[in-house]
């Protein structure tokens, strides 16, 4: 019998403070509708000291597992995407798993930045096709107001906090149609945030925030988003007419523009957060995820594209028939 790998449950979290444009404004040179006009940002949630990609992980996480109706001691993996963990190590899968009180499964972090989600679903489903495992915890969690640097107009307007879940179950139903990884080494310079104390302790005088050239990394995104819509496609036989819902990572509502026209598709049909979220890394397409199918957008047997692209480069793209 086939296996596919089902969505069974979606949960989210963002943080309670609020930093409007307005209140970067005060920060750096910039504008409210400087921001809004380029980006599509006008708030974003801010960690409060006490949080961490674990303690927000664990929130959303413990939505997805009410959703899905099971416990939590029946997941078999889980996977973090995060560029904030907690710690350089242990990893935030596993103190997400001690949070949830789960002492059998195998838990992990995988680092693809604002592709990380693309990169965990992915993953979860060769798990669960080969039947390697049955249950699996995908989350995104990421604090990014602490690797970003305040005094900088080009990055800090684009920025914020929070986790999105996803419990993903075997059946022999489909459900993850197919996913498509990418990465690219040579793109390190045009975005990324070093490690401080290796960078110091190699002689290096790196701030440890992300840097970023942000108009070249906006052009490869678009051309790139737009070949995985196409990769996509073909390796399932579909038409760009097939596709109920785009769920785009959210860094910028020109670049998520681009690829909803590359697929003739009205931006009714795209799940957009990024207005009062800005770009949350690798938590951003599934807590977009789940706010769709909490508000009941996306709804059962319905197509949906998920994609992504972050610093490597990387990319990729999950469909799903929800
Ligand atoms: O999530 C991972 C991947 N990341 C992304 O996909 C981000 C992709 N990049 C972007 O979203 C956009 O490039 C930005 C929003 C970061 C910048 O927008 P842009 O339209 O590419 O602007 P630009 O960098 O070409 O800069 C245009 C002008 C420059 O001034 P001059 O040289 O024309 O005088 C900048 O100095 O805008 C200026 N500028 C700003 N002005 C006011 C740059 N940042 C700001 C700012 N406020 N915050």
């Amino acid at each position: 019998m086939k296996r596919f790998a089902k969505v069974i449950g979606t949960g989210g979290y963002l943080p309670a403070t609020i930093r409007s444009n307005e209140d970067i404004s005060k920060r750096v040179d910039t504008s409210d509708s400087w921001i809004f006009e380029r980006t599509g940002i006008k708030t974003r949630r801010i960690a409060g000291p006490e949080e961490t990609a674990a303690s927000m992980a664990e929130i959303a996480a413990r939505q997805a597992i009410e959703m899905a109706g099971i416990e939590a001691g029946e997941i078999d993996l889980i996977i973090v995407a995060t560029g904030s963990p907690d710690r350089v190590y242990p990893s935030t899968g596993c103190i997400l798993q001690h949070r949830l009180e789960i002492q059998q499964c195998v838990a992990f972090d995988v680092q693809a930045a604002c592709s990380g989600s693309i990169f965990a679903m992915s993953i979860a489903d060769q798990y669960i096709k080969s039947g390697a495992a049955d249950k699996v915890l995908i989350v995104g969690s990421e604090i990014c107001s602490r690797l970003v640097d305040w005094t900088d107009r080009g990055t800090c307007i684009l920025f914020g906090d929070g986790a999105g879940a996803v419990l993903l179950e075997s059946t022999d139903e489909p459900g993850v149609l197919s996913t498509h990884i990418h990465s690219d080494g040579g793109f390190e310079d045009l975005l990324y945030c070093p490690n401080p104390q290796v960078a110091t302790a190699s002689g290096k005088d790196e701030k440890g925030v992300i840097h970023m050239r942000g108009n070249e990394v906006f052009k490869v995104a678009v051309n790139t988003l737009g070949r995985i819509v196409d990769e996509t496609l073909a390796a399932n036989n579909l038409d760009k007419s097939d596709v109920d819902w785009l769920v785009p990572h959210q860094a910028n509502t020109r670049i998520i523009a681009a690829t909803a026209r590359k697929l003739k598709m009205s931006m009714d049909q795209v799940v957009l957060t990024l207005e009062n979220q800005g770009n949350t890394s690798s938590a951003s397409v599934l807590l977009a995820f789940n706010e769709a199918v909490r508000d009941g957008r996306i709804k059962r047997g319905q197509i949906v594209l998920l994609e992504a692209f972050g610093a490597g480069f990387t990319w990729g793209s999950a469909l799903i028939k929800y």
